[in-house]
């Protein structure tokens, strides 16, 4: 029996950290030949993640320019990994999510009938400009996709009311596992990080960057944000600002020259990880930090009107904030001001996996590639 052929298909930050120990893991194992093919649909913050894991892909299509528009990465990815797929012709492709990577390595991989495999399959918001455009395109991926891997059993069943075609597997986020790799004891690279004291000082970590808030709620967020940092003397806002022009423009406008407002770059994987861990709470409209938080016993307010997680909501320490400026202002106040609010939302919980997500999915594959490998018991938290 021969070893098989899986090409992993991931360029976004997300996408890459979230696959990354997957990549390992199928590296390691001798039934696999595992290659990876990026599409740079982000270039410096998609490389972080690969020198942080020490990943070299195999394929690497280039793609990110300024202001790219989804049509640009869209049909970029299409003809490029077209090309890749005819030439490798792997029995599996790997796609990761949302993103429009995902949606569109999912739609070349069908034009050349080889199957493809879903990485955090079944999260829905059930709207279908929030968020723009990742519900959709994890719709469209789930659709084009033969093997379903669902984080959560709620994931999986939405999947199941779709009728989707193909096998689901239950197998907690690949996320957690990555967090093994990151997460530890070290020191802060960042001399602003460094400089920082994280005993006199509350520090809210955020992050903001997504495309359907881009205007007035991302103004709104970004408002209420500096009138938090004005309000309270003994707190400090620590914002990694995403490379989007756009809203390092307008963070620039809004929150540059508070004095406890730090504007600071994309900081890798293990550094961010390192920054959760340390600070009072996180305010985010990220996907994975609604996650990863959590797992480090930290509260979330998620600056969006939705989300398509929640598990973590019900779980207490994810908390939906919106994108209106009062809103956002009055609920990062309360929990500045209100220690059993912090106390009851600060509690270590994860229904995202115990990290083994990655073993669980290569256990699938062998399964159902005639590896040898039982079917894994699905994921239950
Ligand atoms: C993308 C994903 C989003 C994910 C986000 C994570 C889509 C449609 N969106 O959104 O789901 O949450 O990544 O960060 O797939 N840029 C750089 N260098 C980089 C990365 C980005 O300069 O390393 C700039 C470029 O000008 C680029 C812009 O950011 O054009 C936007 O990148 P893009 O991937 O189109 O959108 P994101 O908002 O990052
Ligand atoms: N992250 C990072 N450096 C940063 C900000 C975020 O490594 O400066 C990590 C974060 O810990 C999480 C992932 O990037 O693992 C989330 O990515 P992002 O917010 O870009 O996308 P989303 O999760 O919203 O799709």
């Amino acid at each position: 029996m021969g070893r098989i052929k899986v090409l992993l298909v991931f360029g976004t930050r997300p996408d890459a950290i979230k696959m990354a120990p997957l990549y390992l893991e199928l590296k390691r194992r001798p039934e696999f030949e595992c290659l990876a093919c990026v599409t740079a649909q982000h270039r410096k913050m998609l490389d972080d993640v690969l020198d942080a894991f020490g990943i070299k892909p195999d394929y690497d299509l280039d793609l990110m320019k300024e202001d790219q528009t989804l049509a640009y990465i869209t049909a970029g990815v299409l003809t490029g990994l077209g090309e890749v797929l005819r030439r490798e012709k792997p029995a599996l492709v790997l796609v990761h999510g949302d993103t429009t990577t995902a949606f569109s390595a999912a739609l070349a991989a069908f034009y050349e009938k080889i199957p493809v495999g879903h990485v955090e399959a079944g999260l829905r918001s059930y709207d279908r400009y929030f968020p723009f455009p990742e519900e959709m395109n994890r719709c469209l991926a789930g659709r084009l996709a033969e093997y379903h891997f669902a984080p959560t059993a709620r994931n999986a069943e939405n999947l199941r009311r779709e009728n989707i075609m193909g096998k689901i597997f239950i197998t907690g986020n690949t996320v957690i596992d990555a967090m093994k790799y990151t997460v530890g004891d070290g020191a802060f690279k960042t001399p602003a990080l460094a400089a920082l004291n994280f005993t006199s000082r509350r520090v809210i970590v955020m992050t903001c960057h997504r495309r359907e808030s881009y205007g007035e709620a991302i103004a709104g967020i970004f408002r209420a944000v500096r009138r938090v940092a004005e309000s309270f003397d003994d707190v400090s806002v620590v914002y990694p600002v995403h490379l989007s022009p756009y809203i390092r423009e307008t963070a620039s406008k809004i929150l540059g020259g508070a004095p406890n407002i730090l504007l600071i770059d994309p900081l890798d994987a293990a550094e961010m990880h390192r920054l959760i861990s340390k600070c009072f709470f996180v305010m985010t409209d990220s996907g994975g930090l609604q996650e990863e938080a959590p797992a480090l016993g930290k509260p979330v307010l998620v600056l969006r009107r939705e989300t398509e997680r929640p598990e973590a909501v019900e779980s207490g320490t994810v908390s939906l904030a919106g994108v209106d400026e009062n809103a956002v202002y009055t609920c990062a106040c309360a929990l500045l001001n209100n220690d059993s609010e912090y106390d009851r939302m600060a509690r270590a919980v994860n229904p995202y996996g115990d990290g083994n997500a990655c073993p669980r999915i290569a256990d699938a594959i062998s399964h159902c590639f005639g590896g040898g490998s039982a079917r894994p018991e699905d994921f239950c938290p």
